[in-house]
């Protein structure tokens, strides 16, 4: 089958649905792939870069809508790109069938099959490389936080120089999704001091892991509202919330503003008077300025002053960075074209039996498929555990940081199991055997407890100090090449030469692992550290 790239008509969109790179990769799933002259310029991808990577490039986009079998696009094709469209092809794409019903019922009338990349049903874990929204709002954080820096006129980080001294920026995000994780991994990496704040209190850990500080809401009560999302919460805590949000913008230089409810208007957050108590010079950044804004003062699309403070509200801040954009959301959609083509003979099947596609299918042959069916796995995996761009720790259960708990079933077979292994061992292994074997399983058995309960960001310096105590297997090499009465023989017993020096060689290897160890762990903690 041809899949066919047409160039963005959305005012401003520099996105383009696939890349170079990503072509080769559908060639080899056997598509053959047409691109629009000058789909890929404003993305930095050339029309002979496409053409390098196998893809054909036509001189307009009438013949994709008319020939291809597939078209991929970013943006919800306008009502015009609809007509262009050949009876019976499939879309793929961002189409919002809960605020476009006109488009929907043009779509269905088409007999398309439409695949809308916003519907992926998130909560699944197996879906999380179709995921776009996830890693669109990661470039959004990154880049909020670039265009905070490109308004704000001081340094991040605080330096010490010949000409004064100059503080850190403090900055202050509202919200820790995943755009908001990703502003406040750049943020921290950029020096500043970074305050976070969300209604769903399991994202705390994760906030603290990328170096920010998790600034409660003076008032007890559960912000999660389910499968990673939030709830709108009560009266109660959201005087509470204003208060501590007040205080932040008298304290900080910068707010990045992520906070979101599915389905709702953005939730306003930042008042025109918590603006006008901002220092001269401060900037906001609104990333929900589409939803309506979480500051009272966004022009969505927009950067204004007001009270001296810059108020960033664009809308298209994946578009800002459109090279790595497009790059990663040609990735999520190849993704979506190999669940598709699991024969890898360039036919797609699209299996309403799936349940990541039946979710990504709004229109099947015409028929409109939206909203699916509530989804038959548990929701649990992703409080908090949504991926993104950033280096994201992924808790996967309450309390336990390594991993889901095992169910009791599966735990009294494993110990079953492991009661009889020890039996036979006892019953036929030599009685010396028998105590390092059981020192052994003990060991294991309180190494896997600790390790079970540590939260999954520790994880590297736990590995590496764990390596370094390993090390202790230096004793063993020096008691091979200390003195008899060491060793605890008679003279005879001296260990012959080439065993003395394996033992010189092992205390050597062993060093490199003992201080390598604790030298890893010592700069790991100190990227926990404030
Ligand atoms: P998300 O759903 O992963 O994160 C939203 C976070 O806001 C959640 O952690 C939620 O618990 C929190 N939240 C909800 N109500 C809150 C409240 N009252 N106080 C504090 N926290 C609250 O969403 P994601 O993907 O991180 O997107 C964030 C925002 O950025 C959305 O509004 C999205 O539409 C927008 N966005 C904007 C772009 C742009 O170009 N401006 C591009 C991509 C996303």
């Amino acid at each position: 089958m041809r899949i066919g790239v047409p160039k963005e008509v959305f005012a401003g969109e520099r996105r383009v649905a696939t890349a170079p790179e990503v072509v080769e990769k559908l060639i080899k799933l056997g598509f053959s792939v047409t691109v629009e002259t000058g789909a890929g310029d404003a993305a930095n991808f050339s029309d002979d870069a496409f053409r390098a990577a196998g893809a054909v490039v036509a001189a307009n986009a009438e013949g994709i809508w008319a020939e291809c079998d597939i078209v991929f696009k970013v943006r919800a094709p306008n009502l015009d790109e609809v007509a262009q469209m050949r009876a019976g092809q499939t879309l793929i794409s961002f189409i919002w069938p809960a605020q476009n019903p006109e488009l929907m019922q043009q779509l269905a009338a088409k007999k398309a099959t439409v695949l809308a990349i916003d519907s992926l049903p998130r909560t699944l874990s197996r879906a999380q490389k179709m995921d776009a929204l996830t890693s669109m709002a990661g470039i959004s954080g990154y880049r909020a936080v670039i265009e905070a820096a490109n308004a704000f006129g001081r340094f991040f980080n605080g330096q010490i120089t010949a000409a004064g001294k100059v503080p850190p920026a403090k900055v202050f995000i509202a919200g820790a999704g995943v755009a908001g994780l990703a502003a406040i991994g750049t943020a921290a990496n950029l020096g500043a001091i970074v305050r976070a704040n969300d209604t769903r209190a399991e994202v705390a850990d994760q906030v603290v892991s990328l170096g920010g500080e998790f600034v409660k809401v003076d008032y007890e009560e559960e912000g999660s509202g389910g499968g990673g999302y939030a709830k709108v919460m009560s009266e109660g805590f959201q005087q509470a919330q204003r208060e501590m949000y007040a205080k932040q913008a008298r304290e900080v230089d910068i707010i990045i503003t992520t906070a979101l409810i599915p389905g709702k208007p953005a939730p306003k957050l930042i008042s025109a008077e918590m603006v006008k108590s901002m220092k001269p010079g401060s900037v906001i950044v609104d990333m929900a300025g589409e939803q309506g804004g979480n500051c009272e003062l966004t022009e969505p699309g927009q950067a204004v002053v007001r009270h001296g403070v810059t108020i960033i509200g664009y809308t298209d801040l994946p578009s800002r960075l459109a090279k790595q954009a497009s790059t990663l959301y040609a990735n999520n959609l190849f993704r979506v074209a190999e669940e598709l083509c699991k024969s890898k003979d360039g036919v797609i099947d699209v299996n309403m039996e799936d349940e990541a596609i039946r979710g990504l299918t709004v229109i099947k042959d015409g028929a409109i498929t939206w909203p699916p069916p509530a989804l038959k796995l548990p929701a649990a995996a992703p409080a908090g555990a949504k991926p993104a761009m950033a280096v994201v720790p992924q808790p996967k259960g309450h309390g336990h940081g390594g991993g889901e708990p095992m169910a009791a079933g599966t735990l009294a077979i494993v110990f079953g199991v492991a009661a009889v292994l020890f039996a036979l061992v006892g019953a036929y292994a030599p009685a010396s055997f028998l105590g390092h074997f059981t020192v052994f399983v003990l060991a294991c058995f309180i190494g896997y407890m600790v390790i079970w309960n540590v939260t999954p960001a520790l994880h590297t310096p736990l590995m590496s100090v764990t390596n370094a105590i390993s090390s202790i297997i230096a004793i063993g090499a020096l008691v091979q090449i200390a003195p008899p009465l060491l060793a605890g023989g008679a003279t005879g017993d001296r260990p012959d030469e080439l065993i003395r020096w394996l033992a010189v060689v092992g205390i050597g290897l062993t060093s490199i692992n003992m201080f390598g160890g604790f030298a890893v762990t010592r700069r790991m903690l100190a990227m926990f550290r404030k």
